[in-house]
């Protein structure tokens, strides 16, 4: 198994790993230890890491954490995923626990050294190798936890719940509001936000009726949209799964999608298409999906031949949303 540049800098920069190992977003280094004998609690946000991983996953909470003296974290690109998981680890790892967080050096920011900085005594970063850095983290210092957060959304008379690392966190994204503006539109009765991130598209389609299934891969999205609809006495189903493709065929009216644009640091559309051709066989006959996306991408001829009969509801400057209905 081989181990990118930044996983064997971690590791070649840990040291003495202890008794228990912690790791942290970073599937292929977990399966290292584990295979090297190592006893390793492995928990990744994103679901499809977290299948990559070879031996059972666990969350981030004071179990995973007992008897840890290592935590080898892979440094989320958001601050507040990094701030999230430092509070946690400084909360419950106990006063000797050490944090190996490794990046790409063109990933890493100053951020990233003060948000360890506010749990953590002391930080410092390791010399770079090969276009990657550590930071260290060590002398934990508990503090009150600032995730998950809770923000009123007037336009929306809506609550919503962040945790840490969430898409557009304590806010209205510009597209999410866009295709929100549009939605009265569209077609009521089982309805999936797919992609739901804090889940404020699955909360609004519950406050008018629908039954709705909250759909995402991450870990801290899915808790945001339980939580948001908790926030706001709304029933929400939410499932931590990829995609649709485990939603029975033909059993869903609506499915409306902010899709993603981003491979980790990258954009790219790919993923949003992916996302959006499966929900197509979901769909009820007549059924629609409703989706967003940046005026510049290819999303309307990919929908026309994949989904169906696709019109414009609304645009700004920057955003489209579109309706297609199953053909
Ligand atoms: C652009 S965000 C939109 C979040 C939310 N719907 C909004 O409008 O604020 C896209 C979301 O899709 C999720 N996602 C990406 N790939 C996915 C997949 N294969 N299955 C389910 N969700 C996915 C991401 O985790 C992210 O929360």
């Amino acid at each position: 198994m081989t181990l990118d540049p930044v996983a064997t800098l971690m590791l070649d920069e840990a040291g003495d790993l202890g008794a228990r190992v912690l790791v942290l977003d970073e599937p292929s280094l977990a399966n290292h230890l584990r295979s090297a004998g190592h006893d390793v609690v492995a928990v990744c946000d994103d679901l499809l890491e977290e299948r990559r991983l070879d031996g059972d996953p666990a969350r981030l909470d004071e179990q995973a954490l007992a008897g840890v003296e290592v935590v080898l974290l892979r440094l989320p690109k958001s601050l507040g995923m990094l701030e999230d998981y430092a509070q946690r680890i400084a909360a419950w790892g106990g006063p000797q626990v050490r944090v190996v967080a490794g990046g790409r050096e063109k990933h890493l920011t100053r951020g990233m050294n003060d948000v360890l900085a506010s749990s953590f005594a002391d930080v410092h970063a390791s010399r770079g190798r090969q276009k990657s850095r550590v930071l260290h983290a060590a002398g934990a210092r508990p503090g009150p936890r600032t995730w998950p957060r809770t923000t009123r959304v007037d336009w929306l008379a809506l609550t919503v719940v962040s945790h840490g690392g969430v898409f557009a966190s304590g806010r209205l994204d510009a597209g999410t509001r866009l295709l929100i503006s549009a939605l009265g539109q569209a077609r009521t009765g089982r309805a999936v936000d797919l992609g739901c991130g804090t889940g404020l598209v699955a909360s609004w389609l519950a406050r008018r009726g629908d039954q709705v299934l909250a759909v995402d891969t991450s870990l801290a999205a899915c808790a945001s949209a339980r939580d948001t609809a908790a926030a706001n006495g709304l029933t929400v189903a939410v499932q931590r799964a990829d995609s649709l493709t485990g939603v029975a065929a033909r059993s869903v009216d609506l499915v409306a999608c902010n899709p993603p644009f981003h491979v980790g640091t990258t954009k790219d559309s790919t993923p949003g298409f992916d996302l959006l051709r499966t929900a197509v066989p979901a769909l009820a006959p007549g059924g629609e999906l409703w989706t967003v996306f940046n005026s510049h991408l290819p999303y309307l001829p990919f929908l026309r031949a994949e989904v169906g009969d696709t019109t414009v509801a609304a645009r700004d400057p920057h955003y489209i949303v579109t309706r297609s209905v199953r053909s």
